[in-house]
């Protein structure tokens, strides 16, 4: 498996790294994975919360809370489906499993988002069906991030 770098960005706000998100979001299609690894609060949701604008508009802000607590939040939009993980208390491949991970990368109508698949060390580009981008996002300053967008052939 080897990966290519895409895109390194320098956000200097919370709404830099959703309009990132939003930005990214554009050559994203059904059927596409993206994983979003970094520290605790470097932004993940921020950055999927900027997806989530991309696809379903303006409407209901904010458009992405963190599933941390729920583990799966669902976001339908027209005709596509945004499932946004959180792996964050998850262990073992059975607990992905049982979140309905697999499943949603399979849904014809899908675009699957994981926070935290770095918890569960798995072979993650062995289950996208369309195309596998990993989203690692590193904490600089008070506000400023760094993040690095490589998409996994
Ligand atoms: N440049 C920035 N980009 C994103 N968030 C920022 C930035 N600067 C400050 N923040 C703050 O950092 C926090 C990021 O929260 P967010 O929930 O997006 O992080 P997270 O990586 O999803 O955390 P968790 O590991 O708990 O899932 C927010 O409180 C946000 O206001
Ligand atoms: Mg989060």
């Amino acid at each position: 498996m080897s990966s290519l770098i895409l895109q390194k960005f320098e956000s200097a706000s919370p709404e830099d790294t959703e309009s990132i998100g939003a930005e990214f979001a554009k050559q994203l299609k059904i059927l596409d994975f993206v994983s979003l690894n970094g520290t605790l609060g470097a932004g993940k949701t921020k950055f999927v919360s900027g997806i989530i604008r991309f696809f379903c508009g303006n409407e209901g802000t904010p458009y992405a809370a963190s599933p941390t607590y729920s583990i799966m939040n669902i976001y339908k939009c027209g005709n596509i489906t945004v499932n946004h993980f959180d792996f964050y208390r998850l262990k073992t491949l059975q607990d992905v499993e049982n979140c309905g991970f697999f499943d949603s990368l399979e849904g014809l109508t899908n675009l699957t988002v994981a926070e935290w698949t770095d918890a569960v060390r798995i072979n993650y580009g062995r289950y996208a069906a369309g195309n596998y981008y990993s989203v690692k996002i590193k904490i600089n300053a008070k506000e400023k991030r760094h993040i690095e967008i490589e998409k996994i052939l």
